[in-house]
């Protein structure tokens, strides 16, 4: 029994949403509350989320991508058990020990022979910051562009390259020398990079904010366009990473070799905080270029024993278990599943997807604009919202909107997801669509509800 008996502790409490709203932040627990979310949670498996009530859910929030090898993974936590076991040293800063060079090793196996340095950090943004800080040493320049609608974290470094002014507004001033382009367009970026300023261009292959997959073309076009101009290419894979989109990283759908990669999330396999920016030789000479720049970045806690001992267990786990290629697999046939609904429903805009990052977008249907046009205009984005309510309430399926605004709905769920659970997915969806499209009164009852309750 350790000292603090977390089962009492957990057992005995109030309600989850109650406490954190009295202690954490009084605003989410309201948001959970309206949302109709506010279980308390208390069991994780593979997809599968259980309430304090032992009602089982599946999980396509997958920790906003951080699940990749299910929760509870039981050889990662093995492997932690073990580390824990043998008394690590943990970090003596100014020493080294075996487990940091060995998950290094074991991600530079797998990516192309240009990168071939890790910086370790403890979370996705972190690893941004570095790629940031990073390029701008090693070009010795200062401007950073990155895409509309891109996010790549909150800090401040991150946000200033963040292309949704949801995120930034109220926290300005921003850091100087940050510009956005739009996702796709390669002459407006070209007439950035002409002017051969700029440290980095970063991207996310594909845009978590709405599941935005590239055009045809543009993500190469736009590493050439950086080798010409001498600015570094930087793909953030932070969401993407570890098998989401059906390749380890999403970059090698298009046979990218970029500069610099920020890293995150899944790479625990979802216990313990940690990040990585995988980096070519070259960039990091330029910055680590003496003995008294050995210390140029870094963080306190960043290599972590347990991340890079939990890290070890994930790679192993992604290759034992074939998750990439399943990814793959399972992301083809939740489309097959899920494309009908374009034909079948007006509301239905598009259905898309890259391995197991899928999207359904909604639009004004053709006929009953009225009520969707009313939801709407109540809140940008709220039909999407309605998908996600019942979803959650009827059919035990937790699943997000993917952005503020947007009339998205969004799954990335552990890469373990069986077809059964697909299936259900699925016929949930229909489900819900079909009521969401063809009960405008109830909908926009909802909607009143939550408007007010903002
Ligand atoms: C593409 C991308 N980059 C960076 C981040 C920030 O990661 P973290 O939340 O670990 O700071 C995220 C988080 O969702 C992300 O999706």
């Amino acid at each position: 029994m350790s000292p603090v008996n977390l089962a009492e502790l957990i057992g005995s409490g109030r309600a989850a949403a109650e406490l954190w709203g009295a202690t954490i932040n009084p605003q989410f627990a309201r948001f959970l509350i309206t949302i109709g979310f506010d279980r308390t949670w208390v069991r994780g498996e593979g997809a599968y989320l259980w309430d304090s009530e032992g009602d089982r859910y599946l999980d396509l929030i997958g920790g906003f991508g951080m699940f990749n090898v299910g929760r509870n993974n039981r050889n990662v936590r093995a492997a932690l058990i073990e580390a824990l076991e043998l008394d690590l040293p943990g970090s003596v800063q100014l020493g080294a020990t075996p487990l940091p060079p060995l998950l290094a090793q074991e991600l530079l196996r797998r990516v192309p022979g240009r990168l071939e340095r890790v910086l370790f950090t403890s979370s996705g943004t972190e690893s941004v910051e570095a790629a940031l800080k990073l390029a701008r040493a090693a070009t010795r320049r200062e401007r950073v562009v990155s895409a509309d609608h891109g996010f790549h974290g909150l800090t401040l470094g991150s946000l200033s390259a963040n292309g949704n002014g949801e995120f930034t507004d109220r926290f300005g001033p921003l850091l100087p020398g940050f510009s956005q382009v739009p996702f796709g367009d390669l002459d407006r970026l070209e007439q950035e990079l002409r002017r051969e300023d700029v440290a980095v261009f970063l991207v996310e292959p594909v845009q978590g904010k709405g599941v935005n997959l590239p055009p045809d073309g543009y993500l190469e076009g736009a590493q050439s366009l950086c080798r010409r101009y001498g600015t570094l290419f930087c793909v953030d894979e932070v969401q993407t990473g570890f098998g989401r989109t059906g390749r380890l990283f999403a970059f090698e759908h298009w046979g990218l070799e970029p500069d610099l990669v920020p890293v995150a999330k899944s790479l625990s396999g979802g216990y313990v905080p940690v990040g990585a920016l995988l980096m070519s030789r070259s960039v990091h000479e330029r910055v680590y270029d003496s003995m008294e720049h050995a210390f140029s970045h870094g963080s306190t806690f960043a290599p972590n024993e347990l991340a890079m001992a939990a890290g070890l267990a994930t790679l192993r786990e992604l290759d034992d278990q074939q998750l990439v290629a399943r990814a793959a697999e399972r992301g083809e046939r939740l489309l097959q599943l899920t494309e009908p609904l374009v034909e079948r429903y007006e509301v239905v805009r598009d259905v898309r997807a890259l391995g197991l990052l899928w999207a359904i977008e909604f639009g004004e249907p053709a006929s009953r604009r009225g009520s969707y046009r009313l939801i709407e205009r109540l809140q940008p984005g709220l039909f999407a919202q309605f998908v996600v309510g019942p979803l959650f309430r009827e059919h035990r399926v937790l699943s997000q909107v993917a952005g503020h605004s947007l009339p998205v709905v969004k799954a990335l769920p552990p890469l373990t997801v069986s077809d059964e659970d697909l299936v259900w997915f699925s016929t949930a969806l229909t489900e819900t669509v079909a009521k969401a499209a063809r009960v405008p009164r109830a909908a926009a009852g909802f909607a009143l509800t939550a408007a007010r309750n903002r």
